[in-house]
């Protein structure tokens, strides 16, 4: 007779946040069925964060950090966590918490890192320099969370146009999209691959458009 091996556990994930948590949803919304990966808590520098508000219907529990520069705090938050992500979180991580979850922490970044990141650089600001710059391309860049701002090794990107007539809304609202595809294929990655000890770096998708000209390929 054979008996089949116990199914692993899923690794259970501590989304931190800060704002209206768009991403977290799109975790949220991935992770529920999966067998993969369960996210466990999230963690919020903001009382007032709108993400709050997406984690309590789907029954999982919240932590607001009285001080986000606090080490002990926030390894008591994420105490139970293999995994940790930053989806939109604003604060930096205490050094002594990202030696501790070194490979273990992940953010995401509305653009593709190394350039339009490090400090002061989020939300629109990020749209607004990468169209200063003349950039053809945008994107979202998931990467390892190390003692500087958007610094760490990159774990994926994908890249979207930058069109000819984009405001920082619109290449926003373009980047957004697929942000929140990016963010769970990430997470479900490293899961299925148990967190391993050491940076991993996927190719996630090629550019579905052309870069000379920046038009999506098929467009007119
Ligand atoms: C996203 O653009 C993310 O890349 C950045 O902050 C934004 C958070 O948006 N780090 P939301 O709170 O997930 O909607």
């Amino acid at each position: 007779m054979t008996t089949a091996s116990p199914s692993p556990s899923p690794i259970p994930v501590a989304v931190l946040v800060s704002g209206g948590g768009t991403n977290l949803q799109s975790l949220l919304d991935a992770l529920r069925e999966s067998p993969l990966a369960r996210i466990v808590r999230v963690v919020s520098s903001q009382a007032g964060a709108g993400a709050l508000e997406r984690a309590r219907p789907a029954g999982v529990p919240t932590t607001v950090l009285r001080n986000p520069a606090d080490p002990d705090e926030l390894m008591a938050a994420l105490d139970d966590a293999r995994l940790a992500v930053l989806a939109g979180y604003l604060k930096r991580v205490p050094a002594s918490v990202v030696a501790r979850f070194r490979w273990r922490l992940i953010n995401i970044h509305p653009a593709l890192l190394p350039g339009f990141g490090g400090r002061g650089m989020y939300g629109r600001r990020v749209h607004e320099a990468v169209l200063a710059s003349g950039a053809r391309v945008s994107g979202a860049t998931v990467h390892y969370v190390d003692e500087e701002f958007d610094r760490g090794p990159i774990i994926a990107q994908w890249p979207v146009p930058v069109l000819a007539h984009d405001t920082p809304d619109s290449l926003a609202a373009r980047v957004l999209e697929v942000e929140h595809q990016l963010l769970p294929m990430v997470v479900l990655e490293l899961a299925r691959r148990g967190v391993p000890p050491e940076p991993v770096k996927l190719s996630v998708k090629e550019p579905d458009f052309d870069e000379t000209t920046t038009r999506r390929k098929g467009d007119a």
